[in-house]
């Protein structure tokens, strides 16, 4: 990652596990302040510090800090506590989802300490929704620019058709520079492992079952070798659960399998039809990303502030590769 902060005496980073917050203090001497609101997360981080870099207890510091856009005064009192004499600080958003991007945007401009803004996305589709009606949904930090809001007044334009959570899930897929020399071997795994995913919703659909994960990793690929071996991983890792008010039917996991295989005989000719629509898909990432970041980088524009949108990662080892950097002079 590109980071310039060169000048700077100490970054601010929404936090995890604490890699970034050690390496910019190893790399660069930087002090650092991790927020995190998950308290599980900043134990850990600790916990690792202690055990590797007990030196840097005193420069590198976590806090249980759940940010909204209307952190940014607990946030300068945080800071002051931690290191009372920073002037010149550094925020830096890296993989923050959904609303906390918006948020550090807006706490970048309100606090006078921080002078440059380091931002990478992720998780557009975690955006809290304000309305819903029907298949329509309306985000509270989407659109932010007033640019991309007044455009969208101006055409008549009903957002809430078009941009919703399947578009801001599209936005954060994987890049096509992915797909881009893969093997005929690779996407032959691809769509099998997509297809057999589909059918086994398909199945759940047309019974009235509800699919639900009983581990993190639903399909191991391990187990994609052919259909028979998918299905029965698939049933140890997954319950199918009757969707009680549509049915009480409940058979055996012998039965269950048989179904799944039918309508697998069902599509399996569609194998092919998965790959162009996951090209299509890929292709439509980028403009669906750019979107999003061009409404962010404006509405940065709009508060009177410099922004531009940096290449900062190899995209095929970090799908969420531009960073919005923006600097107050
Ligand atoms: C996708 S992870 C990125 C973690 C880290 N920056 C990295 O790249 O490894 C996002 C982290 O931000 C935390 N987070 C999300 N929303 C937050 C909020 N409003 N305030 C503080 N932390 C938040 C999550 O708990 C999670 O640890």
């Amino acid at each position: 990652m590109n980071i310039y902060i060169s000048d700077f005496h100490a970054a601010i980073q929404y936090s995890f596990q604490g890699y970034v917050c050690q390496m910019l203090h190893y790399l660069y001497g930087y002090r650092v302040l991790g927020l995190e609101r998950d308290k599980k997360n900043i134990n850990r981080a600790f916990t690792r510090q202690k055990k590797l870099y007990p030196d840097s207890l005193t420069k590198v510091k976590y806090t249980h800090c759940d940010v909204t856009c209307d952190s940014a005064d607990v946030i300068e009192s945080i800071l002051q506590q931690e290191f009372p004499d920073v002037t010149d600080v550094c925020l830096i958003g890296l993989h923050a989802c959904g609303d906390l991007s918006t948020s550090a945007s807006r706490i970048f401009c309100k606090m006078k300490s921080v002078k440059l803004f380091i931002l990478i996305s992720c998780c557009y589709h975690k955006l809290l929704i304000s309305k819903s009606v029907q298949e329509k949904q309306y985000f509270q930090n989407f659109p932010t620019s007033n640019c991309l809001r007044e455009t969208i007044v101006a055409y008549n334009f009903d957002i809430g058709q078009v941009l919703r959570i399947p578009f801001l899930r599209l936005a954060c897929q994987e890049s096509v520079d992915k797909w881009h020399g893969m093997s005929q071997e690779k996407h032959n795994e691809h769509s099998f492992y997509v297809l057999a995913r589909a059918v086994l919703e398909l199945y759940s659909r047309q019974n009235n079952y509800v699919l639900n994960k009983k581990v993190r990793k639903g399909t191991r690929k391990s187990q994609c070798s052919n259909f028979q071996t998918y299905v029965k991983d698939s049933l140890l890792r997954y319950d199918l659960v009757p969707d009680t008010d549509k049915t009480d039917n409940v058979i055996t996991h012998e039965e269950m399998a048989k179904g799944i295989t039918r309508v697998w005989e069902e599509q399996s000719t569609r194998l092919q039809a998965v790959e162009i629509y996951t090209g299509l898909q890929m292709m439509l990432q980028l403009p669906a990303e750019s979107f999003i970041l061009q409404d962010r980088l404006c509405w940065l524009h709009e508060q009177g502030l410099e922004a531009i949108i940096v290449p900062v990662m190899n995209k095929c080892i970090s799908p969420r590769s531009y960073a919005i950097v923006s600097h107050k002079y």
